[in-house]
């Protein structure tokens, strides 16, 4: 079984590469920038899980460009699970978002997903079996101030999730999203305390999650635990969203 994993090399990403290559699967680590984390990454699983015939490899791609994206697919192959786990942030006012802001965040967030499971379904529609997981967050189901742009792209995510899971379901294949809440990786660096223990407050289980969290949520909707759920939103958020 093969999965591939867009921004695969820190964060979320990094941890759902780790988990996949746990249960044995080859691991393709998509980066774009990040490619020294990625190698680190490629040498440490395949010291740790080559042995019992588990590779990872790596492969640079920028997936708001479907020429790289398209290319990626051509040299990797069919893939059994694609996760669409890149994204950025970025918090400003609405009136200070400039047509580049909301560019960049909506090619970023919401149009490389497209590229990637558009690539990733004509083997999957071939094989008639495949699972895609879509990364979206808890923003896209509430709405984030001062996120308007990353809200809407990963409400779009949302979307895209459930009408997607309606078209392919007929060819075997599952369509699912998670949205994380507060997760401790580098894209919450910048917030500062007073705003993290905001959150914390507003969190039932009084913490912010973990990149495993998220890593556990995703391995259970791409595996066959999860055969009959299909077009779902699965929040991994300590209980933020509960009303
Ligand atoms: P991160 O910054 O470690 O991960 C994002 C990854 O996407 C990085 O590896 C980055 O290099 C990659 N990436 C960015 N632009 C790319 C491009 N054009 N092509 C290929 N890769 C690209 O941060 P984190 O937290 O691990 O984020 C992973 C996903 O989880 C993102 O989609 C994020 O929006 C989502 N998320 C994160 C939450 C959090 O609290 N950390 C909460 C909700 C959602």
């Amino acid at each position: 079984m093969i999965v591939l994993i867009t921004g695969g090399a820190t964060g979320i990403g990094k941890s759902c590469v780790e988990t996949f290559a746990s249960k044995g699967f080859n691991v393709v680590i998509n980066f774009n920038k990040s490619a020294e984390a990625a190698k680190r990454l490629q040498e440490e699983l395949s010291e740790k899980y080559g042995a019992a015939g588990v590779t990872i490899t790596t492969f640079q791609a920028d997936i708001t460009d479907s020429e790289q994206v398209n290319a990626m697919f051509e040299a990797v192959g069919p893939v059994d699970v694609l996760v669409n786990n890149s994204g950025i942030g970025e918090q400003k006012l609405f009136t200070d978002i400039t047509d580049t802001d909301w560019k960049r965040m909506i090619d970023t967030n919401l149009t490389g997903a497209f590229y990637c499971s558009r690539a990733a379904l004509a083997g999957m529609i071939h094989n008639k079996s495949g699972v895609i997981i879509n990364i979206s967050s808890m923003w896209g189901i509430c709405g984030a101030s001062c996120e308007v742009h990353y809200s809407a792209a990963k409400a779009g995510m949302i979307g895209l999730t459930k009408s997607l899971a309606r078209e392919v379901g007929l060819s075997g294949i599952r369509v699912n999203c998670v949205a994380p809440g507060f997760i401790d990786t580098r894209m919450n660096k910048q917030l500062s305390c007073d705003a993290v223990q905001e959150i914390i407050d507003c969190t039932p289980l009084a913490k912010c999650g973990q990149p495993e969290d998220v890593a556990n949520a995703v391995y259970f909707l791409a595996s066959e635990q999860a055969s009959f759920i299909t077009g779902q939103v699965l929040t991994v958020d300590g209980g933020f969203l509960l009303k």
